[in-house]
């Protein structure tokens, strides 16, 4: 087969799943305090945070495909030295026919489902305490087996089926907790669990859509991963500045898209442009599987850290919610490596 890149001499592939959990985490905290920490009235616009990880991803993954493209003409010379890295027009002009080739469409559907789901998690995180946000946006792996049955026909045998029933109660047991209990963090603003709830299965069901569409597109193709990656964020500009456009118009700071835009926000949208690339690269060099697992993973690393730096109360009915929803991704997983390993041709989910 092709050699499994590295990094350190590791498997890129552990590697990026490692690194989703610890950002995955560290998305969920810094993005909620980045919302809570203020009063809703100077507090930075979530579309222009949105807007900006689309941008940036758009230009690291220009650059990283710029590396990478080879040129159609190689002069040889003598010695074995090779002119084509040296003529930057040519590249472009080739880098610009791979991203603007014939399928590129296809990756408008995903990139507007993710500018929905980048902007419902902004509405999520001001109104769930990030362990919450956390735990419950691990329905994703309901929605992402739902869409590989209804899109990919992949079929679940029945353990799989029993652990995300598992999985939907865990995340049934933590919402009671949260619309039960009153939280004794302090923050500046009020919280809505109700419409953060509501943000977040909106946002699981897009996730779910676009995660299998966009390995779909990838896997079905011999296009680079970044050259899909830049199609992809040039396909949600255009969602993206919608939101913007409606807050202008009725914004009394005129233009000024980055009023309130801190040093919290620019953490928010770093952590969001390395997540959106590592979620890249995983769809690729790992599965949506292990993806879950990584992601659950994060969740007893945002809960700790919740306890520790919110005063987040670690209540039974909150740890029996969390448990299941773990109990349920190992599940999930051990199934997924037995049917993989039964019927091998098989994709597993
Ligand atoms: O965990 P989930 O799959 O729902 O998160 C997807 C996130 O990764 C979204 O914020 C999306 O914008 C980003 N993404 C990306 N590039 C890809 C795939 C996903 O930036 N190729």
């Amino acid at each position: 087969g092709v050699a499994q890149p590295s990094v350190f001499g590791l498997p890129l592939k552990y590697v990026s799943l490692v690194t989703l959990a610890v950002q995955n985490a560290l998305l969920s905290l810094v993005m909620h305090y980045s919302r809570v920490s203020t009063p809703p009235s100077e507090t930075y616009s979530a579309g222009t945070a949105v807007l900006m990880v689309e941008l940036l991803k758009g230009a690291i993954s220009f650059t990283i495909a710029y590396l990478r493209i080879e040129n159609t003409t190689t002069y040889i010379l003598p010695g074995n030295a090779s002119t084509s890295r040296s003529n930057p027009l040519s590249r472009l002009r080739k880098l610009g026919r791979e991203i603007f080739r014939s399928d590129c469409w296809k990756l408008s559907i995903p990139a507007i489902l993710y500018v929905i789901q980048n902007n419902l998690q902004y509405i999520a995180a001001e109104n769930l305490d990030a362990a919450t946000f956390q735990v419950t946006y691990q329905m994703k792996i309901l929605t992402t087996a739902g869409f590989s049955v209804l899109l990919l026909h992949k079929s679940l045998n029945l353990s799989k089926w029993v652990s995300l029933l598992l999985l939907a109660v865990g995340v049934g047991i933590v919402q009671m907790h949260s619309v039960g209990g009153v939280g004794r963090e302090a923050t500046a603003h009020l919280m809505n669990p109700v419409a953060g709830f509501l943000a977040v299965l909106v946002a699981c069901c897009t996730s779910g859509l676009a995660g299998v569409y966009f390995e779909m597109v990838l896997k079905n193709s011999q296009t680079d991963l970044w050259i899909r990656n830049i199609q992809l964020s040039l396909f949600s500009l255009v969602p993206a500045a919608l939101p913007i456009i409606y807050d202008l118009s009725k914004s009394e700071h005129g233009l000024d898209l980055f009023h309130n835009f801190g040093g919290w926000a620019w953490s928010t949208v770093f952590i969001q442009v390395f997540g959106g690339l590592i979620t890249a690269l995983v769809i690729k060099y790992a599965d949506n599987i292990l993806k879950g697992f990584a992601t659950s993973l994060s969740i007893i690393i945002s809960c700790l850290a919740s306890v520790a730096l919110f005063d987040f109360p670690l209540t039974f009915t909150f740890a029996l919610g969390a448990s299941a929803v773990l109990a349920a991704t190992w599940m999930y997983n051990q199934s997924a490596i037995v049917l993989h390993v039964g019927f091998g041709r098989r994709p597993p989910i």
